[in-house]
């Protein structure tokens, strides 16, 4: 079964989500969720949901310790929920079209530096945009500009507040994430974009 290490940086609904996913269709393995920082609520959410969870900081990542970790463990596909470190270039070349990532919005509009987590929610409103979403792409090189493989939308309400902008697009990654993981462990996906039009709420 291949072994899947999920790499989060805050609270990891996203990870648990994963998780579970995994725990019940044991389709894979979620062999270990690597923290980058001691005190992100995923690490409490591993441990709740017997997960081995390891912490490894940005700087562990720059020095070769991730890379080494995920190698000795056999790490076959990585997951990025919410990780706010970069993943360095080693790692991407060692695990081509092995890395996905998950942005709360519809790239390539309210990507780059900067925009993670409510900044992306609060640049989304003050545009006056009529719709959001989510990316999941592949992990390349630079951030936030790998191959997408989905797209899900949907509206944005005009009386939307950044948390309940955030909650709509939060359920759209519950959705869909651990589903396009799992199509593309099982090599059931093409890689080629899709755009997927819902609306949950
Ligand atoms: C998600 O919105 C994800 O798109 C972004 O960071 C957030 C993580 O949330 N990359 P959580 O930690 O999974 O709750």
């Amino acid at each position: 079964m291949k072994r899947i290490a999920i790499l989060a940086s805050g609270t990891g609904t996203n990870a648990e989500r994963i998780v579970r996913y995994f725990q019940e269709k044991g389709t894979a393995e979620v062999a270990w969720i690597i923290a980058s920082r001691a005190s992100a609520g995923v690490i409490e959410r591993a441990a709740r949901l017997h997960v081995p969870c390891k912490v490894i900081t940005p700087d562990g990542f720059a020095s070769g310790e991730a890379f080494r970790f995920l190698k000795e463990n056999e790490i076959d596909f990585i997951v990025l929920a919410g990780f706010l470190s970069r993943v360095p270039d080693e790692i991407v070349h060692a695990y081509p079209q092995k890395i996905v990532n998950i942005h709360p919005s519809l790239l390539p509009k309210f990507g780059g530096k900067g925009m993670y987590g409510m900044h992306v929610h609060e640049a989304v409103l003050a545009a006056g945009e009529t719709e959001s979403g989510i990316t999941i792409q592949y992990v390349s090189e630079k951030y936030d500009e790998g191959a997408f493989i989905l797209q899900a939308k949907c509206p944005v309400l005009s009386d939307d507040t950044p948390d309940t902008l955030a909650a709509r697009v939060h359920e759209l990654e519950y959705r869909y994430y651990p589903e396009v993981i799992e199509k593309l462990i099982l090599g059931l996906s093409e890689t080629k974009k899709q755009t997927v039009y819902d609306w949950l709420i």
